[in-house]
């Protein structure tokens, strides 16, 4: 594996062996890199748990992180992402994290790097690391993913959240259902639809999806102030779950639209774990694409400086 930019396509041994990885550093930590790895984290979107967990996995692996603020960077100047990129790759990056608002926009980028590349999400495209910390945390709460009955409520449509795990889950054998809204909803993706009511009563694991009305066209979507009580976890359906199951949610949360406030933290929620996972499952993802894929960035930078790939 080069780059980490899309769950499609990898097997289940790859992602077993990743959240091993996750794992065997949770247990045991990780020596930091010895050699200086240097690494953009180039975000054309807003983020909060992604760029910063992905800043601490960075520190925590003695790797420097290259900071980027698209509104004051060369962007301002008409600078496109993949002359940013390049930029970064020329003046001595290992690896590139990025987010964009564009669907496909990172993996395309990818293809035209010689340096491995993260996607940090990418419009309504795919979230990788998001889905990896996602199932690293089901797979600590029930140890297999093997008929567990996943069911993913919510703005299906907008979320590259749900594409990814949606992707993986299946890969991983799985039960995949999705609910939303009839607007919501994403024919391409090849799972069965489901309300809420009866998915609260089968799912193992409730995982909700913001609302993403930054995606939205008002006209198409109206808000609804009924939402949370006809697509979204209320404390009725909370009661109505299985004793063992777990409520899931990438954040950032409209509390009291896909989420009764007061479930946010409830006992079986687990939205703060996958926070913390995050910075775990980050460092098993940029410890893996540096070694299989970047060491040689480190000592080879003037022979790559000089590379054109186009
Ligand atoms: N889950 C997630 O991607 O959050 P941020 O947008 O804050 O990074």
């Amino acid at each position: 594996m080069k780059h980490f930019v899309s769950m499609k396509g990898l097997s289940e041994h790859e992602l077993m062996q990743l959240m091993k990885l996750a794992s065997d550093i949770e247990e045991n930590g990780i020596a930091p890199f010895s050699e200086q790895f240097f690494v953009g984290n180039l975000f054309f979107e807003p983020s909060t748990r992604t760029k910063m967990s992905f800043i601490v996995a960075q520190k925590r692996l003695g790797i420097e992180a290259l900071d980027f603020h698209a509104e004051t960077s060369s962007v301002k100047k008409g600078e496109t992402i993949y002359d940013t990129a390049k930029t970064f790759e020329s003046i001595g990056a290992s690896l590139l994290v990025v987010r964009h608002p564009e669907d496909d926009a990172v993996q395309q980028l990818a293809s035209q790097l010689s340096i491995p590349v993260i996607n940090a999400g990418d419009g309504a495209g795919e979230h990788p690391t998001q889905s990896l910390l996602d199932l690293y945390t089901m797979f600590q709460e029930f140890g297999r993913f093997k008929g567990l009955n996943v069911a993913i409520v919510g703005d299906i449509k907008h979320s590259r959240v749900a594409r990814s795990n949606a992707l993986a889950l299946q890969t991983l054998g799985a039960n995949v259902y999705l609910s939303a809204k009839s607007e919501w909803q994403d024919d391409t993706l090849p799972f069965p639809y489901i309300n809420i009511d009866d998915a609260v009563k089968i799912a193992d694991v409730i995982m909700l999806l913001r609302v993403q009305t930054e995606r939205h066209q008002e006209k198409d979507y109206p808000q609804e102030k009924s939402y949370l009580e006809k697509y979204g976890l209320t404390i009725e359906r909370e009661q109505k779950m299985l004793a063992h199951a777990i409520i899931m949610h990438p954040a950032p949360v409209n509390r009291g639209v896909e989420i009764d406030d007061t479930l946010v933290e409830a006992k079986r929620s687990r939205i703060f774990k996958q926070m913390k996972n995050g910075v775990t499952v980050r460092m098993a993802v940029i410890h893996h694409l540096l070694q299989t894929g970047g060491m040689s960035h480190a000592t080879d930078y003037n022979k790559r400086q000089a590379t054109v790939t186009n």
